[in-house]
């Protein structure tokens, strides 16, 4: 079976102009050569340092931002020229910031982002429902949403992200900001979400979190990956994730 994201080789520059008269240029390297597949139905974690290259990873993979060089494939299309085949047929989550309206209801929200993806109305109502149970939502499906806790528009977040039954979800730090309950259950969540055949590619700096929910993942560092495979796999046999990540992490720095 075809993977449903595959990345070979990839990099992504970013050039930004600095000095007084912003006249001089410098290019950082945020990807560098990033290769991995995902399958489909799997939950895939991307770890690493701050700056290592994660939401510069996930941007080009939903097609925001174009590749300097290499393969960014997902659903067997380039990400960058069949956007328009991907688009609909994925979504993403960003954690921390808002996708939501606070001055509309969770389920107005969900309407209005239904149509936007185009999903007929009475499918979409449907939906909504189905939608709000599982993000524990339906009691407070008609206040508005700046009533929310940050744990209730996070799980709003998560609503909005599945409105147009998404094959794969993106989640870049779901759970970042979430008090422990609140982030048991969005790990609850983003299981019943492979449960149902999804598959969810997920960031997250949260080391037991990504052990406890990751089939598969890479580890980052400076934009290039310094491991890859299951959690057991990348650990060593006396090791804890936080101690094989901090060895893989400080292995390329020397
Ligand atoms: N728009 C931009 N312009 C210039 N440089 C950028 C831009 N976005 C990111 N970078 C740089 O690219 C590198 C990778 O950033 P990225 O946001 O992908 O890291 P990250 O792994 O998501 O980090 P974090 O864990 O802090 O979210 C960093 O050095 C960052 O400064
Ligand atoms: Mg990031």
């Amino acid at each position: 079976m075809e993977p449903v994201i595959e990345v070979r080789d990839l990099r992504r520059d970013y050039v930004t102009s600095k000095g007084l008269l912003r006249r001089k240029t410098q290019t950082v390297r945020a990807v560098d050569g990033v290769s991995f597949t995902v399958e489909r139905g799997e939950i895939f974690g991307m770890l690493g340092q701050n700056g290592a290259g994660k939401t510069t990873t996930i941007k080009m993979l939903i097609t925001l931002l174009a590749p300097t060089s290499g393969v960014c494939r997902v659903l067997g299309c380039d990400t960058f020229g069949q956007e328009k085949q991907i688009r609909p047929r994925i979504n993403f989550i960003f954690g921390g910031e808002m996708g939501v309206y606070r001055r509309l209801s969770a389920r107005d929200n969900l309407k209005y982002f239904g149509n936007l993806y185009g999903v007929p109305p009475r499918l979409r109502d449907e939906r909504i429902e189905e939608i709000l149970r599982l993000v524990d939502l339906e009691e407070a499906a008609d206040r508005l949403a700046e009533t929310y806790s940050k744990g209730m528009l996070q799980r709003l977040q998560i609503a909005r992200g599945l409105i147009n039954d998404p094959e794969i979800v993106f989640m870049d730090e779901p759970t970042v900001g979430l008090d422990p309950l609140g982030a048991h259950m969005l790990r609850d969540i983003i299981r019943r979400l492979r449960d149902a055949g999804k598959t969810v590619l997920l960031t997250t700096h949260y080391l037991p979190e990504a052990e406890e929910l990751c089939d598969r993942m890479v580890i980052l560092n400076r934009g290039k990956i310094a491991a890859s495979g299951t959690p057991a796999q990348i650990r060593g046999a006396e090791e804890t994730m936080e101690d094989a990540y901090l060895r893989l992490i400080r292995e390329v720095e020397v």
